[in-house]
């Protein structure tokens, strides 16, 4: 399902998102806290899985209303621990700091608790991800508990 916010349009990805999901994982500033730039052609693997979404989780491109650019990712997912649902998200740089990230994720929230009826929803984020983390707190998200994942310290922050 899609969902419009004042600026974005959030659709669930399609084949022809595939260019500018090879460019967002390829940058090293969007990935500097995710494991760093993906190759392509492993970009093309998660891609189809992206695309196979609808049993699992749900993964949307974000677009702009106006111009129709691509913002970035926004997914809900099963978390690594298995209980809970994560919402995670990848904006391009050019949009970072214009509060985008903060209408789609905050969307993508809206959308689990009022339409999929989800009480609770998880996310995880590397403790030096300063962004992130400050994001998750202006939209409400409380930090639970820290935990190591990846090699990195992580917080694991909840809606409830
Ligand atoms: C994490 C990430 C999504 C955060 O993006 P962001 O742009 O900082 O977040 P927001 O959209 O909420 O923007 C917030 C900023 O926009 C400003 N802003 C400007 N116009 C705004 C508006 N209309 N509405 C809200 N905020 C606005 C806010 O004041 C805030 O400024 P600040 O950064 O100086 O505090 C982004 O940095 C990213 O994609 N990082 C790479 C991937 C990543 O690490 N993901 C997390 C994995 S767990």
């Amino acid at each position: 399902m899609s969902i419009t916010t004042d600026r974005c349009r959030l659709t669930p990805v399609q084949a022809s998102d595939l260019p500018d999901v090879v460019r967002l994982r390829a940058d090293p500033a969007v990935r500097r806290h995710l494991g760093g730039p993906v190759r392509e052609e492993i970009v093309r693997k998660q891609f189809v899985e992206m695309l196979a979404r609808p049993q699992a989780g749900i993964c949307w491109a974000v677009r702009t209303l106006k111009e129709d650019a691509f913002v970035g990712l926004v997914t809900l997912d099963d978390h690594h621990e298995g209980a809970d649902t994560e919402v995670s998200f990848e904006l391009m740089p050019e949009f970072w700091g214009l509060g985008y990230a903060a209408e789609s994720v905050g969307a993508a929230l809206a959308h689990a608790r009022d339409t999929l009826g989800l009480p609770r929803v998880v996310a995880e984020t590397q403790a030096s991800n300063t962004r992130s983390r400050r994001l998750l707190e202006r939209l409400g998200m409380r930090p639970e508990r820290r935990l190591t994942r990846f090699g990195a310290e992580q917080v694991l922050y909840a809606t409830e």
